[in-house]
């Protein structure tokens, strides 16, 4: 299956790639992790990104679909895939839909909804493990005791964009940019809007049942 999570920062699409990827058994990208990865390896694409990416606004839609149709070729295939936080912008939506014209298209957008003010204390306390990426909220999601990362015992950090100023930017962007989505794949009937203000868990098992929910 071709699935997309689509969400507000802090929605939970990180949190919850992980095991509908394993449960869908295929591979899963976040385009914001692609172009931190680019950043750690000091790269052309990476220090161009980061200089959007620290004011909270959106990289530019040609370089970001370059490097999410070329992970999809080569990560992907012709088998499933499971995108979180691509596509962002109606042009990045059709070009994933030109990129998918010798396919059956796209099966699922699921899009994960959370109020504003539950968005804002999510990632306000919010922890990213450095090793495997996994995240951690100081409140609701804490990390074990010794501070390191549960899965790997990586260090965790807060992410840069996760600074006060640059969250009520990526709220705005959102708005403007990635919200219009919504409608795009409700009218194509592929989208499923799940409630992400419950437990994790909750919202995990939730967002499985739709996957497979009719179409
Ligand atoms: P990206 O890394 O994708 O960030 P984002 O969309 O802003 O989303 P986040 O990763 O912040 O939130 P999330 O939904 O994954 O939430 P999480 O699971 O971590 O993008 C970063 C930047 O890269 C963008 O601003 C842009 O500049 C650039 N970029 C990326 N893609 C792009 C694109 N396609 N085009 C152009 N530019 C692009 O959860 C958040 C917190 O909440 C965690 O602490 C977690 O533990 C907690 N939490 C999760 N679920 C729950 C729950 N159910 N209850 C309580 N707490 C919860
Ligand atoms: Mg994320």
């Amino acid at each position: 299956m071709k699935v997309v999570l689509l969400g507000p920062p802090g929605a939970g699409k990180g949190t919850q790639a992980a095991r509908i990827a394993e449960y869908l058994d295929v591979p899963s990208v976040a385009s914001g992790d692609l172009f931190r990865d680019h950043q750690k390896r000091d790269t052309e694409l990476g220090r161009l990104a980061r200089s959007y990416m620290q004011r909270g606004v959106l990289v530019p839609d040609e370089v970001t679909i370059s490097m999410v149709t070329e992970w999809i070729e080569t990560e992907a295939g012709t088998g499933g895939f499971l995108l979180d936080g691509f596509p962002r912008t109606l042009g990045q939506a059709e070009a994933l839909d030109g990129a998918l014209s010798n396919t059956d298209g796209l099966d699922r957008v699921l899009y994960i909804r959370v109020s504003n003010d539950e968005l804002v204390r999510r990632l306000t306390g919010r922890l990213v493990c450095r090793g495997c990426g996994a995240t951690f909220h100081r409140v609701s999601n804490p990390p074990p005791a010794h501070g390191a990362c549960e899965d790997c015992g990586g260090e965790l950090y807060e992410r840069e964009d996760d600074r006060p100023e640059a969250v009520g930017k990526r709220l705005e962007v959102y708005f403007s940019e990635t919200a219009p989505l919504i409608d795009y794949y409700r009218e194509a009937g592929i989208l499923r809007e799940v409630d992400g203000e419950q437990s994790i868990d909750e919202v995990g098992r939730v967002l499985i049942g739709e996957i497979g929910s009719g179409s």
